[in-house]
Parts: structure tokens; C-alpha cells; sequence
């Protein structure tokens, strides 16, 4: 692994976060911590295998770069999505080869491209004419997977604006300026959007993957990389489950040729159900109505909008908590605000939650925090990031 050897703490039959609490003495913690059960990342593996045999996942890095989990998905034979020459750097420190890897940035520096040159990682995605022209200068026998845009109409993260040329006009043009600068094209891809809602979008961009082929084809080149980008739920393995049969389909129809190498840019798929993070209340407000009843409990936790809860700015997420009083079932619940810890307004993790009323020091979980949380997390106004503890099922 890149750095160090964690502690890994092993568990039977389920992870429970109420007896992690009481056992690992967490009420005394002073700084948030996520839990991180490695096992979950396995599982979730284990159901891409079974759903969606053919396609071979490449981990979106950006996702979440925790060295453990990387390495642990290097471990397990997946491939990488990387953005940057750092997240190259910690892949291939995880033993994995250049060809388990894409550069999956279609607008690099280039001495990140250079880097990706020296250590022959070959693969990358394209979608402009300035792109290929660096190439062309930079990396000329590198193979190209033009990105196309073909997105879902609802998706949690839209990525269309920024990346993917449009699929006729302009990656037909792409390619033929490819081929006239002597460069290779070795496939297409797309990104349907992160947090894809709309199903269908899956098979629509797989056609249209396979017009391109048909072009490519016709400039001689070889085509054997499709790359169906990311998009796939986190904690929904029933919506999981839907998009398999869809893609399942729409590879089977356009693509029947086994010798097309699919893969697929997973990133919240893997980690988000496998990261509990746990909060402290280190400060409470009641407000009152005008007639002296308790209308909202304001909580201050130790983590908030900077810290891991960018992902609520960022990832437009809706998270939800849990407590962990015993006879919580049997109290009354009240209309919760809950803040982070810096001194701006804008640092608000929930104004609807229901909760029973706390108190300063109870701890406050939030499930399925594992995704694009921990590697944007800021440590603003001097409130330190969470530091990890790792599970494994025995
Ligand atoms: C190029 C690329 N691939 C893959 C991903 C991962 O997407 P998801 O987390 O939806 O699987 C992203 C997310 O932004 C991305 O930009």
C-alpha cells in the first residue's frame, strides 16, 4: 500500500456503530471519525460481478482516495479511473499495472500527461481538437477513448456542461483530425451523469458508442475499448440492479463481439454505504416559539460543510443521521438545525431532521458518507478532518 499499514479492526456477522462507540471509548472523542467498513466495499465488488460480468470496473479515484480503500480495490483485481498525475502516483503505488488504469481527464497538464507517458499508462480520454493536438506533441503513441456527451435527464451531478464533444458532428471531426495526425483511437466513452436517475440514459449513450465504433472502423482504426463511465448508486442496490439489466441488454445488442473490452468508471457505487461518519455535539441552542414551546433544537457538530459535509455544497447530497440513545424510541422528537463547527452561515448540515433532544457530548452518525466527501474536505477555521478507524468482517 502507498502509506503505511492501517489497523484494521475485525467484527462477526454485522457492524454494529453502537457497540463500536462503547467499545472503542468514541463518546470521549473530540474530532469526528468516519468508520469504514471495508467489507461493505467488498460486497459491493462481489455484486458488480454478479450484475454485470462483462463489464470490468475501473474505480473512479476522485471518488474517494483513501490509500485503504484503493489499495484494497487494487487487491480485489479492479481497474482505476485517474485525474491527475497524484492519483496515477497512489494507484500505481498500490502494485496496480498501467493498463488496469485510464486517464480519465480529458483536459490534463501536461506534465501530468507526461507522467502518465513515463510510467505507460496508455489509455486516456479526449474530447476537443486542442486535447488531441497535445497529444499529438506530448503523447503520440498514447490510445485515444474519445468521450462523448450523452447524459441522463436527471442526475444528481450533471457533468455534461464541462466535458463529452457532441456525439456526431464533433466526435466524428475528433477523429478524423486523429487520424490525419497519425494518432490512435482505441475507443469511446461517456458519463451518463453521477447519481443517474434516468435509466434508459445508459443504453441511449451505448448506441450511440456504437455509431462511433462503426466510424472508427471505417478509418481503419481498431477499436476494442468501450468505457461506460460512472453514474451507478452508492446505497440503492435495488436501482443497481436495474441499470445491470439495462446495460446488460444494450451491450448485448450493440456490442455481442466479446473481443470489445467494456469497463465502467464507478466511483460513489463502491464507497458511499461503506463510511459511517460519526459526529460529536459540542454545542446546542433551543428556540422557542412566541408562546414558550420548543419549536427547533440547533446542534453545533464537530464536522460540517467544509469538513465532510462538502459533500451536501458539491454533491448536492441529502444526508440523514442517526442517534444513539438507548431509549430513544420512546421519546419525542423535535424539529433539528444542525450546524457545522466554523463561525459562517452557510456551514448547515440539516434544518429537517427529527431527532429526540440531545444533549452536549451525544454523537450523531451519518450513514453513507463515503463518497466525494473525504478527499474535498477542508480543514477551515482550524477544525481538524476526521481521522478514519477501518472494519473488516472476520
Ligand atoms: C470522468 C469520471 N468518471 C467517473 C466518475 C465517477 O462517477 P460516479 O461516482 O457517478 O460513479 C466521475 C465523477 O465525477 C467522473 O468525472
Amino acid at each position: 500500500m502507498a502509506s503505511g499499514v492501517p489497523e484494521i479492526h475485525y467484527y462477526e456477522h454485522e457492524l454494529s456503530i453502537r457497540r463500536v462507540i462503547e467499545e472503542s471509548g468514541l463518546q470521549d472523542l473530540d474530532q469526528a471519525l468516519n468508520i469504514c467498513d471495508l467489507s461493505s466495499v467488498e460486497q459491493k465488488h462481489r455484486l458488480w460481478q454478479r450484475l454485470l460480468p462483462r463489464i470490468r470496473p475501473y474505480y473512479a479515484v476522485k471518488c474517494n482516495d483513501d490509500p485503504v480503500v484503493v489499495q484494497l480495490l487494487a487487491d480485489l483485481g479492479t481497474g482505476f479511473d485517474c485525474a491527475s498525475k497524484n492519483e496515477l502516483k497512489l494507484v500505481l503505488g498500490c502494485n496496480v499495472s498501467p493498463e488496469r488504469i485510464i486517464f480519465a481527464n480529458p483536459c490534463r497538464p501536461v506534465s501530468h500527461l507526461e507522467y502518465a507517458k513515463e510510467h505507460q499508462v496508455a489509455n486516456g480520454t479526449v474530447d476537443n481538437e486542442f486535447e488531441i493536438y497535445k497529444l499529438h506533441k506530448h503523447y503520440s503513441n498514447s490510445n485515444l477513448i474519445v468521450r462523448f456527451k450523452s447524459e441522463a435527464k436527471e442526475a444528481q451531478c450533471p457533468l455534461g456542461d464541462k466535458f463529452g464533444c457532441d456525439a456526431d458532428v464533433d466526435a466524428t471531426a475528433l477523429m478524423l483530425l486523429a487520424k490525419s495526425l497519425n494518432l490512435k483511437v482505441t475507443g469511446t466513452s461517456f458519463h451518463v451523469g453521477s447519481g443517474c436517475s434516468e435509466l434508459e440514459a445508459y443504453d441511449r449513450a451505448i448506441k450511440k458508442a456504437k455509431n462511433l465504433f462503426k466510424f472508427g472502423e471505417l478509418l481503419g482504426y481498431d477499436m476494442d475499448l468501450l468505457d461506460i463511465g460512472g453514474g451507478f448508486p452508492g446505497s440503492d442496490d435495488g436501482k443497481f440492479e436495474k441499470i445491470s439489466e439495462i446495460v446488460n441488454t444494450s451491450v448485448e445488442r450493440y456490442f455481442p463481439d466479446e473481443r470489445v473490452k467494456i469497463i465502467a468508471e464507478p466511483g460513489r457505487f463502491f464507497v458511499a454505504a461503506a463510511y459511517t461518519l460519526i459526529c460529536k455535539i459540542h454545542a446546542k441552542r433551543e428556540v422557542r416559539n412566541e408562546a414558550g414551546k420548543l419549536d427547533t433544537v440547533m446542534y453545533y457538530l464537530n464536522d460540517g460543510v467544509y469538513g465532510s459535509f462538502n459533500c451536501i455544497l458539491y454533491d448536492h447530497q441529502v444526508v440523514t443521521a442517526e442517534h444513539y440513545l438507548d431509549e430513544a424510541n420512546s421519546l419525542p422528537q423535535f424539529k433539528s438545525l444542525i450546524w457545522g463547527p466554523s463561525c459562517d452561515a452557510l456551514d448547515k448540515i440539516s434544518e429537517d431532521l427529527l431527532l429526540p433532544n440531545l444533549n452536549r457530548g451525544d454523537l450523531i452518525g451519518f450513514p453513507n458518507m463515503g463518497a466525494y466527501t473525504v478527499p474535498i474536505a477542508s480543514p477551515f477555521n482550524g477544525f481538524e478532518l476526521p481521522k478514519t478507524l477501518y472494519f473488516r468482517a472476520i
